[in-house]
């Protein structure tokens, strides 16, 4: 009796003992094997994460690569047009500097004492001529005409010394009064020499003279003391 109680307690405990391990496998299995499908579907998930992001950069990369193409060859033209801007400004100016006509005139009254005019106006003739080219002053008329419509300079200086004589030369274009130089001599003796200078838009064809009005006059001799000048600044 008593051995059988001592059997029956041993194969309670054995069974008992087997019972747990089972349920130890059991908890253990149940543990560990939901955790194994959750970290692999999380894995699997980061994974597709990770794809989609990395298609994401490479979409991104790709477009800013190609915006960075877009740029370097916008630069590339704007300096290809520059370069090419710049080639055609200096063949331009080169075209028009050789468009543009060479006029430069210079010439003196010559030997010829004083000049003057009592009742009418007078051209003076500079018949010295120093300079020019072009040939668009005529020194057997004193009339320079514009070749070309344009932007002019023009000086002239007059010469005198006579008591009874004003010093006195007006510039004209066509029959315009343009600029003036005037000494009054009438009072005292002296010996003056007046100049001005005027900058004029002409067009073709104009012409400027130097004129004398009655009661003036100038002087010259070989020391080219009253001349008249003119050359062309720019075309226009
Ligand atoms: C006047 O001009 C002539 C040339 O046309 C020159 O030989 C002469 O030396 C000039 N006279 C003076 C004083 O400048």
């Amino acid at each position: 009796m008593r051995t059988t109680v001592v059997l029956l307690v041993l194969l309670g405990c054995c069974l008992t003992g087997v019972q747990l391990q089972n349920e130890e496998r059991e908890i253990s299995q149940s543990t560990t094997q939901p955790n194994i499908w959750a970290e692999l579907k999380e894995l699997r998930d980061m994974v597709t994460e990770q794809r989609v992001e990395l298609a994401v950069t490479k979409a991104e990369l790709a477009e800013l690569k190609k915006e960075n193409e877009v740029l370097t060859n916008m630069v590339l033209e704007e300096n290809e047009l520059g370069s090419v801007e710049a080639r055609l400004r200096t063949s331009e100016l080169q075209r028009e500097n050789e468009e543009s006509p060479k006029v430069a005139f210079s010439a003196a009254l010559n030997d010829v004492g004083y000049v003057g005019t009592s009742n009418a106006d007078k051209t003076l003739i500079y018949t010295k001529v120093f300079t020019n080219i072009g040939n668009h002053y005529n020194p057997a008329t004193g009339i320079f005409t514009a070749p070309v419509g344009g932007v002019y300079y023009f000086t002239f200086t007059a010469f005198g010394g006579n008591r009874h004589r004003n010093i006195g030369s007006f510039l004209y274009r066509n029959a315009e009064r343009m600029v003036s130089v005037q000494d009054h001599h009438k009072s005292s003796y002296g010996e003056d020499q007046v100049t001005n200078a005027a900058v004029l838009q002409l067009e073709e064809g104009d012409q400027v003279s130097m004129r004398l009005n009655p009661g003036f006059s100038v002087y010259d001799n070989s020391a080219n003391l009253s001349t008249f000048s003119g050359f062309l600044l720019f075309p226009m």
